[in-house]
């Protein structure tokens, strides 16, 4: 028996995948029962190296979608639309789906998974999230047996590459980020990697399935990279840390009393954030994505790997579609697999940011007057900020630069004695304020 896969995108991703499945020999045997059938592309007269079966490839996406031959289709695309529209005509039409979407699958996950429980349809998504790391299936069937505490991922290469080479060279974003571009390891338009929106994606998939329910994505907090400077990076490996862009959902019930608002449960952020340098994830470095799941009785697992490129990527979707064949393959009666399909409806409580409990590092600039380390820990002290450390480095013209670092806060409390420094005669600039882990 063949499975007929309908491939929607045959870029990088796509074309990857379609290399995978055109050479199944020293592969799992399920490999060979896969048949890409049709292959739906913007443009059929570019020049492609891939050897496609004759006459798969079409610019009519929609008739892949209800093509009544096809039993998967493969979203890779990309994009809100016609994404979206494309993997919930695919369901109404009963083909599985397997996507890669992180996007669309974090804004219009409880459409697409409510109209696939419907139909009895699996929609799978290894790829949305870490590449080629196993992230996905690890939660959904090699976790669910414990009480998962917190996720902690670096989950974005780009901008791990870009606080790479910023803490190997001593430079500055803006400069790396040129380069990085140039290189071709940003996007032309960087936003959604740079200001952290595919890392809250991402991290809002692993959320919901570490945690058992839906995520509205307005309720992740965000923080991009873009105010982290040379000069914190500088004064972070110092004082023991380097600085990675991490997205962290965590159970706040589950330790007791971190945070203050109880009726709360979980807290979900994506920020620059000091790493101690002993921190698994701490080495981490490049492009490379890595994933750090705390759970009882598991303890700590960390899963590493590349994030993003053809193969890797290509490896996680054809999981996926594996998955599915050997389903169709075995099940007699269709009752949706329970660590495949999606088993929960009801919505996350997450915390506002203002009740996340940790430390902070902040840089300020002052004017080299008596008293203004005094002033700054009776206005923490004020507010209940315990400091951890408090460091004057050095002399900018006219200016003292001090960072300090706090014991664990109320981030509610940092913020209001933050705003009121900034109002000090004595205080220049709050040149930056980070989180630590
Ligand atoms: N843009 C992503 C990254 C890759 O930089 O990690 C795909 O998720």
């Amino acid at each position: 028996m063949a499975f007929k896969i309908g491939l929607l995108g045959l870029g990088t991703v796509g074309a990857g995948t379609a290399e995978i499945l055109l050479s199944p020999e020293n592969r799992h045997p399920l490999l060979q029962e896969l048949e890409i059938y049709r292959v739906g592309v913007r443009d059929i007269s570019r020049s492609r190296s891939l050897q496609l079966p004759q006459n798969v490839l079409t610019t009519d996406l929609e008739s892949i979608v209800t093509d009544p031959e096809i039993d998967i289709v493969v979203e890779l695309i990309g994009g809100l639309e016609p994404a979206r529209s494309l993997i919930l005509k695919a369901i109404a039409n009963g083909k599985h789906v397997v996507t890669a979407n992180k996007a669309v699958i974090a804004r219009y996950g409880s459409e697409i998974f409510d109209a696939a429980n419907e139909k009895g349809i699996y929609v799978m998504l290894e790829a949305a999230v870490g590449g080629g790391i196993p992230v996905i299936q690890t939660l959904k069937q090699s976790l669910g047996q414990n009480r998962i505490q917190t996720v902690t991922g670096i989950v974005n290469g780009t901008t791990n590459y870009i606080l790479t080479r910023m803490q190997t060279e001593g430079a500055d974003f803006a400069e790396v980020l040129a380069d990085a571009q140039k290189l071709g390891f940003a996007e032309a338009d960087p936003t959604a990697d740079v200001d952290g929106l595919d890392a809250a994606d991402k991290i809002a998939i692993l959320a919901s399935l570490a945690f058992g329910g839906r995520i509205k994505l307005e309720d992740v907090y965000c923080e991009g990279i873009g105010q982290v400077s040379a000069a914190d990076i500088d004064y972070a490996d110092k004082l023991g840390f380097v600085i990675k862009l991490l997205a962290i959902a965590r159970d706040n019930t589950s330790d007791g009393d971190r945070t203050g608002g109880e009726s709360e449960q979980l807290s979900i952020r994506v920020h620059p954030t000091l790493v101690p340098k002993t921190h698994p994830l701490a080495n981490v470095n490049g492009v490379y994505n890595a994933i750090l799941v705390e759970g009882e009785p598991i303890g700590q697992l960390m899963l590493y790997g590349r994030g993003a490129g053809a193969g890797p990527t290509a490896s996680a979707v054809v999981s996926d579609i594996m998955n599915i064949a050997a389903i169709l393959k075995t099940e007699t009666i269709p009752i949706p697999h329970p660590l495949l399909s999606c088993t929960h409806q009801h919505y996350c409580k997450i915390a506002p940011i203002e009740e996340l409990v940790t430390r902070f590092y902040a840089r300020f600039l002052t004017r080299d007057t008596p008293g203004v380390i005094g002033m700054l820990g009776t206005c923490f002290g004020d507010r209940k900020v315990s400091l951890e450390s408090v460091v004057q480095t050095g002399i900018h013209g006219e200016l003292a630069e001090i960072v300090v670092v706090t014991h664990d806060v109320r981030e509610g409390n940092f913020q209001q004695a933050i705003d009121e420094i900034r109002q000090m005669e004595s205080i220049d600039k709050v040149a930056s304020i980070l989180r630590v882990l």
